[in-house]
């Protein structure tokens, strides 16, 4: 008996990581059983900051091809791209005229976005979680699972909601973020989180050899400058990645071992890497499979968009109506 419903979207960037991965996706596969799920591949996002457009059909049928080898089953969630269902940004309008504008100037993603496009500052940027909380929200969805980056974007969510609300009467729930224990996961270079922009992520479908040069090279305990040096996994980016991928015992040892110097990072990089294979090799596996399919995702997609335009048409006309729209 479904809970309740839910809702997430990621970026079509070409790539997913194991960021994305361990803080999002796993979540999304296990909400699956619980709630009616609907995840998003978000286009107009992605095109908030520079963009290949040729290249933007490829990496939403990437996204696709990736979510659904992770386990996402369309059987059991509904999967689509959101400019297919115009509803998003046609609530979106209604929510820029309830949203100052410092708000958003506030956002954290805003500022750190704003920072490495300097050039390049549009309203797109800039309106990017109005945007954020009308795909939510269209839906009436209750729970969000995202990473920790997010939560401040489902608290702004929640503030529209409660605007519109006081405005035009109840409509709109106020939304929670659901977190994984791993919420956070920073990039090769152990001290910003791992994105794609910041070219320091490790694909999960990247091949073996590149998932192995780079976990090689990534930075672990800093302090820890030669292999007699006991090392802290508190602070090392790679036990947490351990901790998802490796057996509690395995966990428990290396955290045990480090400590003492027993054992040292490039045989702890090891054993991450044989452990997260184990587990990576089969939606890799499942990724190729799928490739030789196109025709039977985009069928899943347009059911997937379908399914939502009923849902949006419905909420959009009741917010037109309290609105006061035609
Ligand atoms: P994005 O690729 O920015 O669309 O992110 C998709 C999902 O992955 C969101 O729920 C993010 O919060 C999550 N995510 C992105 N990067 C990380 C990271 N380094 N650690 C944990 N979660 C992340
Ligand atoms: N902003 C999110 C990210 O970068 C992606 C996203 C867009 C999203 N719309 C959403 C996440 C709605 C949750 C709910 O990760």
């Amino acid at each position: 008996m479904a809970k309740g419903r839910i809702f997430s979207g990621i970026q079509p960037t070409g790539i997913i990581h194991l960021g994305n991965y361990v803080g999002a996706i796993q979540q999304w596969v296990k909400l699956m059983q619980n709630y009616e799920c609907i995840y998003c591949i978000v286009d107009y996002h992605a095109i908030t900051i520079e963009y290949e457009v040729t290249a933007l059909r490829d990496n939403i049928m990437e996204a696709a091809v990736t979510l659904l080898a992770c386990g996402l089953d369309p059987e059991h969630c509904t999967l689509f791209v959101q400019s297919r269902v115009p509803e998003h940004t046609e609530l979106t309008w209604i929510f820029n005229c309830l949203s100052p504008i410092g708000d958003l100037e506030r956002m954290t993603q805003f500022k750190e976005k704003s920072q490495q496009h300097r050039e390049d500052i549009t309203m797109g940027l800039l309106d990017y979680p109005v945007l954020q909380a009308a795909d939510i929200l269209i839906y009436k969805a209750g729970f969000v699972p995202v990473g920790e980056d997010q939560v401040q974007h489902i608290e702004l969510t929640r503030r529209i909601a409660r605007r519109f609300n006081n405005r035009f009467g109840e409509t709109f729930p106020e939304p929670q973020e659901i977190l994984t224990p791993t919420s956070r996961i920073m990039g090769t270079d152990g001290k910003t989180k791992m994105s794609k922009s910041l070219n320091n992520y490790i694909g999960i479908l990247e091949p073996p050899d590149v998932i192995w040069e780079k976990l090689r090279t990534s930075v672990t305990d800093e302090n820890r400058k030669r292999r007699s040096d006991p090392g802290n996994p508190d602070i090392c980016n790679l036990f947490t990645i351990h901790k998802v991928f490796s057996s509690a015992d395995d966990s428990a040892r290396i955290n045990r071992e480090c400590r003492t110097a027993e054992i040292g990072c490039v045989e702890c990089k090891k054993i991450l890497y044989n452990n997260m294979m184990a587990h990576l090799q089969p939606i890799q596996q499942k990724a190729n499979k799928l490739r030789e399919t196109p025709a039977a995702i985009i069928s899943a997609l347009n059911e997937g968009a379908e399914r939502c335009k009923k849902i949006a048409g419905q909420v959009m006309q009741e917010v037109r109506e309290k609105a006061g729209i035609r």
